[in-house]
């Protein structure tokens, strides 16, 4: 790395990466190191101003090794697969030069040099919403940047799917499928984005972000046990999945929301079972969250036609698709109806995101909530009841873009004096 004296030695990139919820589940490996699922899956990206990582990485000949903190902590690279990634990236390295800096880097010298990686997410690490990936999608995309990788989306998403098997769908913005492949080496286990953001941009989301005391079990183990013990997975991976993408690529393509909250839900519902179908069983899902399906299936016969969709990936929170803006202006009164927060709650905490769904919701101040009837398919009032504090907080969010780089300086999580967190 070649420097003109007096002149700033360090060359950094940021970006900001968004997660996704899948709406066909990955569960399950055929290849543990490579991290390649046993079907493919289907997501919708989202919105990366209410759940996304911003990931700032630098590089400079003053670093002794490579280091990364998170949410404000250094936190160990020694996993394989955080390596399994920085070992792909730097294979695939070309030259770089940065003029007003003077900076020059030949493309062989990458395999000594050392990086950092500063990120953060902007939503809640533990709350079971996705960060991994987020956070190795948004890893891989600023490295591939920093490190002029000239690979497309895809070939970045086969090198993200080995950090975190989800993260390669957050290369992309909209409707992304990832495709199982066949190699044995994983280069065809890619993600490709069916449809963008503004493809269809009728859905909303909310988030139900649920309480629980319950330690729950890592996708990884969870997913080892099921492979190893459930007969059910095979029927699922085999007979069930195939048949499924197909129709939901149908169903997005032709914004057909009926087949899409159909076979959303179906498919969330077969997770969980699998899940169940394993030894030991595996709970994700706990009351709150069998309460928030049971209003949602109760609404949507009541309507006739479905308003909203519901999936439930490895923990108790629901993420629940409205077919519109009006529908979910309709759930989240319901939502608030069934799931009160506790009196001390600032509101403005409780439902975060786009705000303008509680305004559209008559809701304004705690008094609202408090005011809401029950909701019409409910036949009998005396028996309903409220579950004040089930649910943590809600995010209303929607369909978002893919990975960006954030070009204005100051959005920097690194200190360009000293390549440490500022
Ligand atoms: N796991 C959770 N969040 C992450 C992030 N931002 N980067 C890497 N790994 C993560």
């Amino acid at each position: 790395m070649a420097a003109e004296s007096g002149k700033q030695r360090l060359m950094t990139v940021t970006a900001q990466t968004p997660t996704n919820i899948a709406v066909i589940k990955y569960w399950g490996k055929r290849d543990e190191d490579l991290i390649l699922p046993i079907n493919d899956s289907i997501s919708v990206t989202l919105d990366p101003d209410h759940l996304c990582t911003t990931t700032s990485v630098a590089v400079s000949p003053a670093f002794t090794h490579d280091r990364m903190w998170l949410n404000g902590k250094e936190v160990s690279l020694s996993g394989g697969r955080f390596q399994n990634c920085l070992r792909e990236l730097r294979s695939r390295a070309n030259d770089v030069e940065d003029e007003e800096k003077g900076v020059k880097i030949a493309k062989e010298d990458w395999e000594k040099l050392h990086v950092h990686i500063v990120s953060y997410n902007n939503f809640p690490t533990a709350a079971g919403l996705a960060s991994s990936a987020a956070g190795l999608a948004c890893l891989v995309f600023s490295l591939a940047k920093l490190m002029n990788v000239k690979e497309d989306h895809s070939k970045l998403s086969a090198i993200a799917r080995q950090g975190s098997g989800s993260a390669c769908r957050s290369l992309y913005g909209g409707f992304v499928k990832w495709i199982m492949g066949k190699e044995e080496n994983g280069n065809d286990s890619i993600a490709v984005q069916l449809a963008d953001e503004k493809h269809w941009d009728d859905l909303v989301i909310i988030i139900a972000v649920v309480s629980s005391r319950q330690k729950e079990t890592s996708s990884t183990s969870g997913m080892r046990d099921t492979v190893e013990t459930s007969e059910l997975i095979k029927h699922r991976a085999k007979e069930v999945v195939p048949k499924r993408i197909i129709q939901m690529e149908e169903a997005i393509a032709n914004r057909d929301f009926s087949a899409f909250a159909h076979l959303a839900c179906a498919d969330s519902n077969q997770f969980h079972a699998v899940c169940l179908d394993t030894l030991p069983p595996i709970f994700y899902m706990n009351d709150t969250s069998h309460r928030i399906i049971s209003s949602v299936e109760r609404w949507n016969r009541h309507e006739g036609t479905p308003q909203v969709a519901y999936t439930f990936d490895a923990g108790p929170n629901a993420v629940l698709i409205s077919r519109n803006r009006n529908a979910a202006v309709l759930m989240l009164q319901r939502l608030l109806f069934y799931f009160p927060p506790q009196p001390d709650t600032d509101l403005n905490s409780y439902v975060i995101g786009d705000k303008t769904i509680m305004k559209d919701a008559g809701i304004h101040e705690m008094k609202d909530v408090e005011a809401l009837a029950p909701p019409p398919e409910i036949s009998d009032n005396n028996s309903v009841q409220r579950n004040r504090g089930d649910v943590s907080y809600f995010i209303c969010t929607r369909p978002g873009r893919g990975p960006v780089v954030l070009t204005d300086e100051s959005r920097s999580l690194i200190n360009p004096e000293t390549g440490l967190p500022k």
